[in-house]
């Protein structure tokens, strides 16, 4: 929806978990715009910085030698009082005082309910750029930070390789991406894990896993075993670790990986997607759109509303899932 506001300045900022390519996006923001003549302002620590307005101007060396940094320059919060409609009403108001009448969101899908209430509920062109290492929002394809996300996790299970192929051991690695698997899966595939365990993919039977193990170390000549557990269904942790000790005789470790998912450098694909995404989203500003977010389908990028993205529920990968646990035994 267009709200015809043509004023030349923008504000950006960074919210919810943090993710490796919010700088590349925060950087293309800034550089796009005031390639085309705007102002652009950031916004410190999320919507909690829009309400206690840590609004500052930018300028264009505010991102130099920024874009191979993870985390994010703009720092980030989760600000639960944010779901009040009258802080929105506060929150822009300390935007229009400025005179920026236009806002550009990096977050995940709690932020974009951010941005579905800025635009409902004010004045302000609101548009949402998916920054999320959970690659958990079905309108998209993927989201920023997916990608080093996944490259990390990779690089854990190829450390942990050595160490547990020395002591002929089975390792549980805990990975993020809350309720979604997809980190799990596209990391199991390219790094090598045995098996894989995802909340779409429920329920599994940790005796059907351990007996399946021991056969692996029994039968096929394994000496270590490496099985990726997703956060969402990190209930099964304890149940695993105890049927896969009895079935084998094994020590059998657990480990979650955490927070290094959310940090380290971006890789070419993040940043490159996110100044794919970040063009998109000052272009949306320049015609006055608001209310919409970006995506990526099919390697193109596009937008839609954001009441759209946030109906659309993230689809299994099936295939790819069933590709994971034919290849990986
Ligand atoms: P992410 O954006 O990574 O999913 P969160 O779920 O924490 O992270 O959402 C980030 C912020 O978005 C929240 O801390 C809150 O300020 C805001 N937010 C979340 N849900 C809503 C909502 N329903 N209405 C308005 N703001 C929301
Ligand atoms: O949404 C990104 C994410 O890293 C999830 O994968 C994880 O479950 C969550 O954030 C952790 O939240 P917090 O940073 O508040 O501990």
């Amino acid at each position: 929806m267009a709200k015809n506001l043509t004023n030349k300045k923008l504000a950006v900022l960074t919210s919810g978990g943090d993710a490796s390519g919010m700088n590349a996006a925060i950087r293309t923001v800034l550089r796009f715009a005031m390639a085309n003549g705007y102002e652009v302002y950031g916004v410190k620590h999320g919507y909690k910085g829009l309400v206690n307005d840590e609004i500052f101007k930018m300028e264009y060396k505010s991102v130099s030698n920024t874009v191979h940094t993870g985390g994010t320059i703009l720092r980030t919060s989760r600000c639960p009082e944010f779901k009040d409609p009258e802080v929105h009403i506060k929150a822009a108001k300390n935007l229009l005082d400025k005179g920026i009448e236009n806002l550009i969101v990096i977050g995940g899908d709690g932020s974009f309910h951010g941005v579905e209430a800025l635009h409902e509920h004010t004045e302000l062109n609101v548009i949402g750029i998916p920054g999320t290492i959970d690659n958990d929002m079905g309108y998209t394809d993927s989201t920023i930070g997916f990608d080093t996300a996944c490259n990390t996790v990779i690089d854990a299970i190829l450390k942990l390789r050595d160490t547990i192929t020395s002591h002929d051991r089975i390792m549980i690695l805990e990975v993020m991406g809350r309720e979604c698997g997809n980190i799990a899966v596209n990391s199991a595939i390219a790094g090598g894990a045995e098996y894989v365990i995802v909340p779409e993919a429920n329920p599994v039977d940790p005796k059907v896993i351990a007996e399946s193990v021991r056969v692996g170390f029994e039968e096929k000549g394994k000496t270590s075993t490496i099985i990726l557990l997703a956060e969402g269904v990190n209930y099964l942790k304890d149940p695993l670790l105890e049927e896969i000790a009895k079935a084998t005789g094994r020590r059998v470790n657990h480990m979650a990986l955490g927070y290094m998912q959310r940090g380290g450098n971006p890789t070419m694909a993040d940043r490159v997607l996110a100044a794919r995404m970040a063009q998109r989203a000052v272009e949306l500003i320049m015609c006055g759109q608001s209310g919409r977010v970006v995506g990526i389908r099919g390697g193109d990028i596009y937008d839609t509303t954001v009441l759209e993205a946030l109906k659309i529920p993230k689809e299994f990968d099936e295939k790819l899932y069933d590709l994971a646990k034919v290849i990986s035994k």
